[in-house]
């Protein structure tokens, strides 16, 4: 590609972290924009990127920040809310996306959707994410913009919250009750995300393909707590909870005020193994084995800038 302007929403983010880190040390001049600046200084360490404050969910100023650009990465998710904010997020926001990059003459987009996006789904999650993703894809909307789609697994590298969660839970009590015990996830490496999004950009046999992304093995997710629990040279009891116990635990975690443990929602979307039978696609590499990544949690460090400081060789 000849140009090398990028803009990253959703680039504040764990995942975007990493990968604007990536690809700003392979020349790209990289724009993230955020709903709070002050929050993301750190990124202006990374040569070639600016942070700007924006309300990316206004058409106007989605095609402010789309203007120059030669590639738009979409990574913006949320994993808790009403149906209403996942329709906003999932859904809404990749529409006028798709229309801003028409509108402003962007040719590239990779969209970020979820293993297990679903449009079938009782999880508004995997609901929202499957239709946005059809959304993107769709033909027609398409037309003059090559789109890359892709569904990580579960995934895990500093800074993550979901193996971190149960790093910091484990770390409090001795014994831990588990809903979903069984729950079959394949973590993939956010070093190996980034890669795939990265070498996906000017990669023409990827335009118009969604990848699945996944790490090498699977694991119930009982077993990674244990693995955690192991990194962490902590013994703990893990107590699995049968069905009705989860989801009443998934309940009473949503009462909970502040930042949600679990939802109901993602008691639903746990009822369908997030596994991809195929593997991580072999055009962008071999993934990093779980056991090999999660040194990151013996420091109880929650080091967001670790990647793109590795990447920027700082
Ligand atoms: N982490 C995983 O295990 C995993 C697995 C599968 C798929 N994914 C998908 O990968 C993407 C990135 O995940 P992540 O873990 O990096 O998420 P994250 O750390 O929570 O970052 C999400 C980013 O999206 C932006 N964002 C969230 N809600 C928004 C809203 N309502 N309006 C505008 N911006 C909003 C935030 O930007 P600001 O706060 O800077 O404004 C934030 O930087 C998401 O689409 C997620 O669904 C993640």
């Amino acid at each position: 590609m000849s140009n090398n302007n990028v803009c990253i929403l959703g680039g504040g983010g764990f995942v975007g972290r990493h990968l604007a880190g990536l690809l700003a040390t392979r020349g790209w001049r990289v724009t993230v924009p955020t709903r709070r600046r002050q929050r993301h200084k750190d990124l202006l360490v990374l040569p070639g990127t600016t942070v700007v404050e924006a309300d990316i969910h206004d058409p106007a100023a989605l095609a402010r920040l789309f203007a120059g650009q030669d590639v738009v990465i979409n990574l913006v998710g949320i994993l808790h809310g009403s149906h209403k904010d996942f329709i906003r997020a999932h859904v809404k926001l990749p529409h006028k996306v798709t229309e801003a990059c028409r509108a402003t003459g962007v040719k590239r987009l990779l969209h970020m959707s979820a293993l297990g996006a679903d449009t079938t789904s009782r999880s508004f999650y995997q609901h929202s994410k499957g239709e946005g993703e059809a959304l993107v894809l769709e033909p027609g909307r398409a037309h003059d913009l090559d789109v890359t789609v892709f569904r990580p697994s579960v995934i895990f590298g500093p800074g993550d919250s979901f193996l971190n969660l149960f790093a910091d839970l484990l770390r409090l009590a001795p014994v831990l009750p588990l809903a979903n015990a069984r729950a079959r996830f394949q973590p993939v490496h956010v070093a190996d995300v980034a890669r795939a999004f990265a070498d996906a950009i000017d990669d023409p046999e990827t335009y118009g393909q969604a990848y699945n992304l996944c790490g090498p093995r699977t694991y119930a997710l009982a077993e990674l707590v244990q693995l955690v629990a192991a990194n962490l040279d902590l013994k703990r009891s893990i107590v699995p909870l049968g069905p009705r116990a989860s989801w009443w635990f998934a309940r009473l975690m949503e009462l909970k005020p502040g930042a949600k443990l679990m939802t109901r929602d993602n008691h639903y979307a746990m009822q369908t193994d997030n596994v991809c039978p195929d593997g991580f696609p072999a055009r962008f590499g071999t993934p990093l084995a779980l056991e090999a990544g999660i040194d990151y949690l013996r420091g109880g460090q929650k080091d967001h800038y670790y990647g793109y400081r590795a990447a920027a060789r700082r």
